[in-house]
């Protein structure tokens, strides 16, 4: 369990001061998949970076419960591959000196395998596609074999049959893994399709919540989804535009 509690981050911009979260109190459950949607601008990368430790809150409080170091797993929106290595080099860059060999490249093959890149495993970052990168990139991820995995906007720049198999993808790991998730979106849809629940982001604060109890894998011509869609559109349209600080 990952609990966040009166979080907030500012930073200073010249003479101003932008406030990119307030008041931020939310419990992410051991193996939850929480999706977090907002316009643009709105803190969510802010708010993953925070999670992931790469920044830290100027107030509030995060606390972990379990007594075991958690390991994190990051998907940025670019895959951020190192060109000179091949994919499985890539997927095992950072096990690099912290597990044996033989173990890395069986951990590696398992999770190139799992994002169903096994027959790419020795090609080059340049012969692939943007679906295929993003892969290599979960991968990547994956083969830490993280109890907590932030994706931010992974699948932005994917097209959309793409973005629909990658989807699906994600929900089968999460189900065989059980990693907690928390996956940024500015895409309702998309956030319906693959959270648990839903949180709304507005300038800065978690200003809704939708609880999205439908089966897995989900259908975007579902009427259901389409209920909780426009269930959040409707808080999000409405909610006051954010505000300068
Ligand atoms: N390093 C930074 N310095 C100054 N302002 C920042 C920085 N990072 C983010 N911000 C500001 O914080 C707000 C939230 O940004 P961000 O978390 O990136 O939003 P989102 O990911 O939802 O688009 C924005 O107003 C952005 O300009
Ligand atoms: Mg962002």
């Amino acid at each position: 369990m990952l609990e966040l509690s009166a979080i907030g981050r500012r930073y200073r911009v010249g003479e101003r001061e932008v406030v990119a979260l307030a008041d931020i109190d939310i419990a992410f459950p051991a193996g939850s998949l929480t999706t977090v949607v907002g316009r643009s601008g709105c803190g969510k990368t802010t708010l993953l970076r925070i999670l992931a430790g790469l920044e830290q809150p100027s107030e509030g409080e995060i606390r972990r419960t379990g007594s075991k170091p958690i390991r994190i797993g990051v998907v940025f929106q670019e895959a951020r591959l190192m060109p000179w290595l091949d994919v499985a080099a890539n997927v095992g860059f950072g096990l690099r000196g912290r597990v044996p060999r033989a173990v890395a490249a069986e951990r590696c093959a398992a999770a190139i395998e799992l994002v169903g890149l096994s027959a790419f495993a020795g090609a080059m970052p340049a012969q692939l596609s943007g679906g295929m990168a993003q892969r290599v990139a979960i991968a990547r991820a994956l083969v830490q074999e993280p109890d907590l995995l932030l994706l931010d906007e992974p699948f932005a720049a994917l097209d959309a049959f793409t973005r629909r198999s990658m989807q699906n993808e994600l929900v089968s790991i999460w189900q065989r893994r059980r990693p907690t998730i928390v996956f940024v979106t500015h895409d309702v849809e998309e956030a319906v399709l693959l959270g648990e629940r839903a949180l709304e982001m507005q300038a800065g604060r978690v200003v809704g919540r939708e609880d999205i109890a439908l089966p897995y894998p989900r259908d975007p011509t579902d009427p259901e989804v389409n209920l909780h869609r426009r269930a959040i559109l409707a808080r999000l349209m409405t909610a006051p535009a954010p505000v300068p600080a």
